[in-house]
């Protein structure tokens, strides 16, 4: 049995700050403990409590630094991380000009290997312990994703993208190629480790028909994985998507009708939703995903999160890298908090620091696993400096409450705040 105990400021949570009262679902302590066996979250406390009743517990002192649960990227596109902060297009140029022609390289199993342990170590510098990834049409760009995760022991969810008709050569498959390998794909990886396969359509206008039904099909073979796409991006492409299915009610219907709508579906950005898609993602439970610096960064629009925090959709929160113009959770919740402020809303640092953490967790079906700081959990821990630049300190010297101090890092902190993260209850 390894023991490890944690010192430091915790901030865990026990409910949902954003249907309850954050005051009462948040829990901070200034001198907190958290003790961690065998990879796993065991005693959360005073840190003096836990210190008399474990002594035999090597420890880890951080002082004033802020003992977190690791952030949960709840949407990203790993082969798209060399080509971040790329300049000037909405969405489908976007994809055209940028997108495809980097993803097409992920052919290169090599390629492919290099760049998914670059994200990873890139996701960990920034205090992000499991990320959500969609890969590219290549299988070798899966095995190259879960492997370079395994050697990392991070619990992560993906699985290969599926596009059939309105990409390039080098980037299509077909309804039955992409039933196979994903089928294929999905029993090599789901439940290895700490990997989770996910059914991963791009977007209906990049599958026929056919081809979302034969994921549909797929899905009701393996209901117990998830289902991940994006939906109502960007205007223009609702407009394509009416043209391609002039028969579905709604760009939610071009999912539905197919078999691809349901409790484990994450249905990625989520901006331009009708009452009746609203109603039904409701009514399913399935999870949205809120990608804030990729909806200002491509010019998609401003996510409803407050609205939607009163339904019975579950909201993760997401970098979206590289369409998301950062790989930082912090500074995906300070554009969260932005694109609330357009829209009249301010929403809470409580409320923020879950989204990036349960949130994720409960939209990916992981709660209590992964994104907690609470007994049975992963110790999958981040642990932030709150005054990390000269800046944020100057700020953080003079706060009355712990919000106060934990905000302008939200706003204002990057890689440099992350002290130190924990994976499965070893230090990276
Ligand atoms: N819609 C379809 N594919 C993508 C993608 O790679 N990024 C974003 N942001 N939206 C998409
Ligand atoms: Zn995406």
């Amino acid at each position: 049995m390894t023991k490890q105990l944690l010192l430091g400021q915790t901030l865990r949570f026990s409910g949902n700050p954003f249907t309850a009262d954050w005051d009462t679902v948040t829990h901070h302590s200034r001198r907190g403990g958290v003790l961690v066996e065998d990879g796993k979250i065991t005693a959360v406390g005073e840190g003096d409590d836990l210190r008399r009743d474990h002594p035999d517990a090597p420890v880890t002192d951080y002082g004033d630094g802020l003992i977190s649960a690791g952030f949960v990227d709840a949407h990203m596109h790993y082969p798209q991380t060399g080509i971040i902060a790329s300049w000037g297009k909405q969405l489908i140029d976007w994809l055209n000009t940028y997108t495809f022609p980097e993803e097409s390289r992920f052919a290169d199993a090599a390629y492919a290997a290099d760049v998914a342990g670059r994200t990873l170590d890139l996701a960990l510098a920034h205090g992000t312990t499991t990320l959500t990834s969609f890969c590219t049409i290549h299988p070798e760009s899966v095995d190259a994703f879960f492997g370079a995760a395994a050697d990392r022991n991070m619990a992560v969810i993906a699985g290969k993208t599926c596009m059939d008709r309105n990409a390039p050569d080098t980037l299509r498959d077909t309804a039955q190629s992409a039933y196979e390998d994903s089928k294929a794909l999905l029993e090599k990886w789901h439940g290895k480790g700490r990997a989770t396969y996910c059914i991963t359509p791009r977007f209906s206008p990049t599958s026929t028909p056919e081809q979302l039904a034969a994921l549909g099909a797929l899905w009701a073979e393996h209901p117990e994985v998830p289902m991940q796409t994006h939906l109502s991006e960007q205007l223009p492409e609702l407009e394509w998507v009416a043209s391609l299915f002039p028969d579905c009610r709604d760009y939610l219907d071009t999912y539905e009708r197919f078999g691809l709508l349901g409790e484990r579906g994450l249905y990625g950005h989520a901006i331009h939703l009708t009452d009746r898609e609203k109603a039904r993602l409701s009514e399913v439970g399935a999870s949205v995903v809120h990608c804030p610096t990729s909806n200002t960064f491509i010019g998609s629009g401003l996510f409803d999160m407050i609205g939607l925090s009163q339904t019975n959709i579950r909201t993760g929160l997401a970098t979206d890298t590289g369409g998301g113009s950062n790989f930082s959770m912090l500074r995906t919740m300070g554009a969260a908090y932005e694109v609330g402020q357009l829209r009249g809303e301010a929403i809470h640092p409580a409320q923020l620091m879950w989204l990036a953490t349960e949130g994720s967790a409960n939209a990916l079906h992981m709660s209590g696993q992964i994104g907690s700081l609470n007994v049975g959990a992963a110790a999958d821990i981040t642990v932030l400096d709150l005054a990390s630049t000269p800046a944020i300190a100057q700020r953080t010297n003079r706060a009355e409450h712990i919000w106060d101090a934990i905000f302008p890092t939200v706003m204002m902190g990057d890689d440099r705040a992350i002290r130190d993260v924990w994976i499965a209850g070893k230090k990276v």
